[in-house]
C-alpha cells in the first residue's frame, strides 16, 4: 500500500503581488495507475477551488458526478481502475494569508510503483500532461529550493507498507 501526505501551499502575497489559482496535482483527467484509492481532507486553510471529480473518460465527456470539496475529515474512496478522476486549480480565497492544502492519499497496491513497472490491472491509459514535474525537479537542483522553482510547490511524504 502506498500512502502519502501532500501538502499544497501558498505563500500570502506581499503588497502588488498577484496570486492566480493553479494546479496543485500537475494533473489533468487521470488514474494514477493502481486499483484502490483514498483521498482525505487533512487540511484546507484560506483556499478556493480544488474541488475533486471523477470521469469515465479521460477526455471528461462523461462526468460521472458534480465537482466537490473535500472539507477538511472528508474522505472519498475510489476504484481507480474503473474510473479516472481530477482536481480543480486551486489559490489563496485571501490572498493576503497563507493558504495550506493537506491531502491523505492511499493507493493499491504498490508494488508497482517500487520498481517502476505499469499495474497489469490498470489499463486506463494516460496523456502527457502540460505540467512537467521531473521539469520542476531539475529547477530545484539548479535553483536550490522547491519554492524558488515553483510558486505552487506540491510537497509530499512517500510511506510504503
Ligand atoms: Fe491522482
Amino acid at each position: 500500500m502506498l500512502i502519502q501526505i501532500q501538502t499544497s501551499e501558498v505563500d500570502k502575497s506581499e503588497e502588488g503581488e498577484v496570486r492566480r489559482r493553479l494546479s496543485i496535482t500537475g494533473q489533468g483527467i487521470h488514474t494514477d495507475g493502481h486499483e484502490k484509492a483514498m483521498l482525505a481532507c487533512v487540511r484546507r486553510n484560506n483556499v478556493t477551488g480544488a474541488e475533486n471529480q471523477y470521469f469515465a473518460d479521460l477526455d471528461g465527456k462523461h462526468p460521472l458526478c458534480q465537482p466537490r470539496v473535500l472539507q477538511e475529515g472528508d474522505i472519498s474512496f475510489f476504484t481507480d481502475n474503473e474510473l479516472y478522476h481530477y482536481v480543480s486549480s486551486a489559490g489563496p480565497e485571501d490572498p493576503t494569508v497563507d493558504m495550506a492544502r493537506t491531502m491523505l492519499l492511499m493507493h493499491y497496491p504498490a508494488e508497482d510503483v517500487l520498481v517502476g513497472a505499469a499495474n497489469p490491472n490498470n489499463d486506463g491509459g494516460t496523456r502527457k500532461s502540460e505540467i512537467k514535474l521531473r521539469e520542476y525537479e531539475r529547477r530545484v537542483s539548479r535553483r536550490g529550493s522547491l519554492r524558488d522553482a515553483l510558486s505552487y510547490p506540491p510537497e509530499s511524504r512517500t510511506i510504503f507498507l
